[in-house]
Parts: C-alpha cells; sequence; structure tokens
C-alpha cells in the first residue's frame, strides 16, 4: 500500500511537470514515504531525514516533505523536530500534493496536511511509466484493532471502493497494457462491509477474472478471521487468480493470539490452510508472524515454531515485536527482552530458510507459466519473472520478450528464487 501511495505521488509530481531522478542531490522536490507500523521503519524515516538537512543547508530551494504513516500519526510536531521540512502529508491527502508544492513555491512553510475525507478518496491517476502489474486499491482503513497495531489509527476506519469504480479502472489499466493486477486492502476479505447490496469479495474477483485481456489477479492482504469457504474455492475455479495467499498468523499460541485480539485459533489457521490446500493442491502460501509480544514465553514460541514446521511456508516474514504508541499492547510490559526477540527471530528464520530452500528444490524439472517482468538483477543476459505462485524466476533472454507469458522449465531452485530456460 505505501508503495502504491508512492506511484500515486510520482504520477502527481509528473503531472506537475516534474520528472524522476535517481540522483538525489539533483531533485527540486525530495518526498520521505513513511511506514510506521513498526519501530524499526519509522528510525529509518528520520535518519533519511537527517541526511536530507545537509542539503537543504546547501540548496535552500530543494523542497522536502514528510509523506505516509508516520507524517499522519506525528503530524505537526514533525516540523517542529525537523526545521529542514517544507511539509507534512498524510496518506488520506495525497491528492492535495500539487497544491500544497504551489503554496511551498509561494513562500508559504510549514503546512501539515494529514487526517480523512468522508468517502472514497478518488485517487485514480494512473503513473506515465504505465506498467505491466499494477496496483489497484479496493479498500482503506481497518476496524479490527489487533492489540499490537497502530493501522487503525493511522488508516482510519475501513472503507470499501464501489466495486464499478475497481472494474473500470481495471478496465482501463488493462488497455492500457496491465496484465496482471494486485487489488489492495489492508484487510480485502471484508471488502464491501459497510456497503449494503454491494458485491462481497468474492463476487467481485469474479467480476474482474471476466475483464478480457488481463492475465493475473492477486490481492493482500487477508485476516484469517473473515476467509470465507467461497474465496476458498474461488481459486479453483477462477481462472487468472494466481495461486498464491498471503495469510499472516503473526502468533502460533493461542494464548499469543487471544491477547492479540486476532478472533481466530491456531486450529482455525491450520484447517484454513488444510481446506486451501485440498481445493488448490499447488497453491503458495506466505503469511507474517512476530516474536516477542509482551507475555510470550519459550512455550509460546515452540508453537510458533511448531506451526512453521507443520505449515511449510512458502514465504515468511517474521519480526521483533515493538510497541506502538496508542495501542493496547503498548500499555503493557514489554517483557521479552531484545536479546530474546533477536534470538527467537534468528531461530525462526533459519528454520523458514531451510523451508523455502527445499520447496524451492522440489520444483526443479517441473514446468511453469512466468510473467516476464524486467532484467534480472545479476545478469545483463538474463531476464527475470514470476510464476503464478509468486516464486522469482531467471530465464535467458532480452527485452524481447518483456511483458510475455512463458512456459518455463525449472532447472535449479535456490534460496530466493528459481532459474529455468524456456520450452520451445
Ligand atoms: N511490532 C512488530 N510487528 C508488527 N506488525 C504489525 N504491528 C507490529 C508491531 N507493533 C507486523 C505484523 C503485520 C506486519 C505488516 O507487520 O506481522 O502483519
Ligand atoms: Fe493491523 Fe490487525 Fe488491521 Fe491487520 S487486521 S491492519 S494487523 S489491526
Amino acid at each position: 500500500m505505501n508503495e502504491h501511495d508512492s506511484e500515486r505521488m510520482l504520477a502527481l509530481l509528473e503531472e506537475c511537470g516534474y520528472q524522476e531522478t535517481v540522483r538525489w542531490e539533483e531533485a527540486d522536490v525530495i518526498l520521505v514515504n513513511t511506514c510506521t507500523v513498526r519501530e524499526k521503519p519509522e528510525q529509518k524515516a528520520y535518519s533519511i531525514l537527517g541526511r536530507f538537512q545537509q542539503l537543504k543547508e546547501q540548496n535552500p530551494d530543494v523542497i522536502i516533505g514528510i509523506t505516509g504513516c508516520v507524517a499522519q500519526q506525528r503530524g505537526a510536531e514533525l516540523l517542529a523536530r525537523m526545521p529542514t521540512l517544507d511539509f507534512v502529508l498524510g496518506p488520506g491527502k495525497i491528492h492535495t500534493l500539487p497544491e500544497i508544492l504551489r503554496d511551498v513555491q509561494q513562500g508559504i512553510r510549514g503546512i501539515c496536511s494529514v487526517g480523512f475525507e468522508n468517502g472514497y478518496p478518488t485517487d485514480l491517476t494512473i503513473p506515465s511509466s504505465q506498467r505491466l502489474r499494477a496496483y489497484v486499491t479496493i479498500m482503506q482503513g481497518c476496524d479490527n484493532f489487533c492489540s499490537y497495531c497502530i493501522v487503525p489509527s493511522v488508516r482510519g476506519r475501513e472503507r470499501s471502493r464501489p466495486s464499478n469504480e475497481v472494474l473500470a479502472e481495471i478496465d482501463a489499466l488493462v488497455q492500457r497494457g496491465t496484465k496482471e493486477v494486485m487489488l489492495l486492502g489492508q484487510n480485502v476479505n471484508s471488502y464491501a462491509k459497510h456497503n449494503p447490496g454491494e458485491l462481497t469479495f468474492h463476487q467481485l474477483l469474479a467480476k474482474i477474472d471476466a475483464i478480457p485481456g488481463l492475465e493475473r489477479i492477486r490481492f493482500t492482504t487477508s485476516h484469517p478471521k473473515d476467509l470465507t469457504e467461497e474465496l476458498i474455492e474461488a481459486f479453483g475455479r477462477l481462472e487468472h487468480l494466481c495461486e498464491h495467499f498471503h495469510l499472516p498468523f503473526q502468533a502460533g499460541s493461542n494464548a499469543v493470539l487471544e491477547k492479540m485480539n486476532r478472533g481466530y485459533t491456531r486450529e482455525k489457521y491450520l484447517t484454513q490452510i488444510r481446506r486451501l490446500r485440498e481445493v488448490t493442491p499447488q497453491i503458495s502460501i506466505t503469511a507474517d508472524v512476530m516474536v516477542g509480544f509482551p507475555g510470550e514465553g519459550d512455550d509460546d514460541f515452540t508453537q510458533t515454531l511448531e506451526l512453521v514446521q507443520e505449515v511449510e511456508f512458502d514465504g515468511l516474514f517474521s519480526f521483533k515485536y515493538s510497541p506502538r504508541k496508542g495501542t493496547r499492547a503498548a500499555q503493557w510490559r514489554d517483557d521479552c527482552t531484545l536479546e530474546v526477540k533477536q534470538r527467537r527471530l534468528a531461530i525462526l528464520q533459519e528454520l523458514q530458510r531451510e523451508i523455502t530452500l527445499r520447496k524451492n528444490k522440489r520444483l526443479e524439472g517441473t514446468v511453469k507459466e512466468v510473467l516476464v517482468e524486467g532484467r534480472s538483477r545479476n545478469s545483463p543476459h538474463r531476464m527475470m519473472g514470476r510464476t503464478r505462485c509468486n516464486r522469482i524466476v531467471n530465464i535467458p533472454g532480452g527485452s524481447e520478450i518483456l511483458g510475455e507469458l512463458v512456459t518455463v522449465k525449472i532447472d535449479e531452485g535456490l534460496q530466493n528464487s528459481l532459474r529455468g530456460e524456456r520450452c520451445r
């Protein structure tokens, strides 16, 4: 979602006549788009902004703004804290960026544009670097209040975009060459919960699946509490829905899950995974998990490890818990020391590394459909693409196959990617 916000801002800047540069020394405008979901990315944003202080001293005309969820959460306090900043812009006010830049150019400083407007903001500026794969927001905000999570207070309550708007946008994207869409929302499973008469999420997927020319559909992110049988069955039915499900579980112990206010048990989660694999045996499953939540003992952590062993995720995003101001969990003692958190994270990540490599090796000799997205990072003579299960594959070739769906025989499974050859 954060990446998509960056794209939207880039598109607005292009409309105002700016061009993207890779050298920040030559920029006229610098936006630091931030995330506040954990402590680490927030600190990283401050340190990046600190570096720009010097730049501003050399070139007082450069405009520097902070955007994203740190901007939304801290608001005007950031202007006092960082005198280099020209403005603060929250994710609910991205559309005001051109206006803000005009004001700053006219000498108005210290602008703070945060908060949310009623309804769904119309944000549909399509970036000029029109893309093979595009993000499409279908809902924003979250009503869940997991006890550790800052999202509901920085992204606001759940609101869904009307399905006709979503479908029209995807239609327009496909006409400009988009082959894959990633539907975005904090909890896409509860799409249109507050819009009576609207399509449900699986019904929306079916409509998107029927858009001619669209090859692939993905979505993120899902909550096990709201996962329906109809959605699970959609994987078996819809031709363009890719076989990849990101389903965060956060913790393997029921006691911790309850304190997190997640609304499901480990048993329910495991049943959902089983069911997903019954319907779609080749489905790839990834998740988010945390270690060191307040009160997490060794036994609780062992249950997380056991769950990871049992499910054998295709990929796992694991984090050390950090208290976020204003959340319920931040009132509880952060009783796992940094050392304990680091040790648990290292054990968990090592286990997952083994699983990922094992699963990638199992794919050697199989044949996969790959959407070619760009040049390979490691070799100028190779291109990189993704399987429907979202695995990165490097294959020989050049820009003539960019944007193509090709059939690839997998030769080698590595830790973070696969290597293959095109089948003729
Ligand atoms: N501390 C650590 N990790 C967190 N996440 C959300 N809040 C916190 C927090 N306070 C993780 C969750 C979520 C992912 C986006 O970030 O695993 O799914
Ligand atoms: Fe945060 Fe929970 Fe909402 Fe996800 S579902 S955004 S973890 S409150």
